[in-house]
């Protein structure tokens, strides 16, 4: 039996940070109200000539190095992203084309915040039929494009970065399953509720969000959610070496955490550096524990993901 597994992971941050206190000059907020209910210090912004592919190129050359592999060995790329360059052509295909690639589909999911698992999922299902050799999986986020900077409840929430993984056949787990979800029911309570109609912008593509229901959904349904990848892999949360979740909130990673009873020292957290990078979230902070050698091969490690639509899945690895 074929199985995925992670053979290398990158990442990549713009070099602009942006602070609570830079955050204060803004709107009116302060550093101890941004860190006391989000948890969040900074976050970083792109630069004005830094495009979400340019963002992904970074963490894709960081990953394949890590991998010991060229671009040329890649044969499926897959770009999770929010906020893609343009229209079309797809992130994906920009990426294809900065890398020197050309074999192999590109495509992009977008899947909010849970773009990632999505990704990742789809991916694995292409190199366990054999239908890929070498899959790039990124996340890639130009959030801060989508932010009212007027707007104090969710302007101090997300930054930008990318990370990418790349996955390969291996004869053992790898990736012992995936399991992603959707309710579009919720659209209403996080979208960006603009699109192109006529060649012109309509509504307003900015972040709107319920930030109290949507931090419920997202305690009740990461719970579960993880429940399930260890319930179809019967393995109990203490054989989880590490949990990485998607960077929203501390908050939430932490009520998460405590109702799923795996200890704080196994949680990797970033969102105090990162922000919400929604699809790049999960692996940035991935590539940042893998890079410390916090996770170390063989470990066993649990990744989730909520987000709108509502989205949210699961996946359950051995690095
Ligand atoms: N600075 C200072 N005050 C603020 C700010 C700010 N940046 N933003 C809101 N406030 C005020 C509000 O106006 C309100 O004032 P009022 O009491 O006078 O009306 C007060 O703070 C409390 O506001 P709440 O919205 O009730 O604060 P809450 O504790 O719920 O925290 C937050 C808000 C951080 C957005 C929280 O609801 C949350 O984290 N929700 C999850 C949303 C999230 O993470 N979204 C990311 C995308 S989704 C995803 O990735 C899963």
């Amino acid at each position: 039996m074929i199985f995925s597994k992670i053979t290398g992971t990158g990442s990549y941050t713009p070099d602009q940070v942006l602070t609570n206190q830079d955050l204060e000059q803004r709107v009116d907020t302060s550093d101890a109200w941004i860190q006391a209910r989000t948890g969040i210090r900074q976050r970083h912004v792109h630069a004005p000539h830094e495009k979400t592919s340019d963002l992904a190129l970074m963490a894709a050359k960081r990953a394949l190095k890590s991998a010991g592999l060229a671009p040329e060995d890649v044969d499926f790329i897959v770009v999770a992203t929010t906020t893609p360059d343009m229209v079309f052509p797809s992130t994906a295909c920009f990426l294809q084309a900065k890398l020197g690639v050309t074999r192999g589909p590109a495509l992009d999911v977008q899947a909010v915040c849970t773009g990632f698992i999505y990704a990742l999922s789809i991916a694995d299902q292409y190199v366990r039929s054999g239908a890929a050799q070498c899959a790039l999986v990124v996340g890639a986020e130009n959030f801060t494009n989508l932010l009212d900077w007027s707007d104090r409840g969710t302007c101090v929430l997300f930054g930008d970065g990318a990370g990418a993984v790349i996955l390969q056949p291996g004869n053992g787990p790898g990736i012992y399953s995936t399991h992603l979800h959707a309710d579009g029911r919720y659209a209403a309570q996080l979208s960006a509720p603009g699109n192109i109609q006529e060649g012109e912008i309509q509504g307003k593509p900015t972040v709107h969000m319920d930030g109290g229901a949507v931090f419920k959904f997202a305690v009740r349904i990461l719970d579960q959610v993880c429940r399930e990848a260890l319930n179809a892999n019967q393995m109990t949360i203490e054989q989880v070496d590490w949990f990485v979740p998607h960077q929203a909130n501390v908050r939430i990673i932490e009520a998460t955490g405590e109702k799923l009873g795996i200890s704080p020292g196994k949680v990797v957290v970033t969102v105090d550096h990162h922000g919400n990078t929604s699809a790049a979230s999960i692996p940035l902070a991935l590539d940042e524990a893998i890079r410390d050698s916090r996770i170390k091969p063989g470990h066993k490690v649990l990744l989730a993901a909520v987000g709108g639509g509502f989205t949210w899945g699961s996946a359950l690895l051995e690095i």
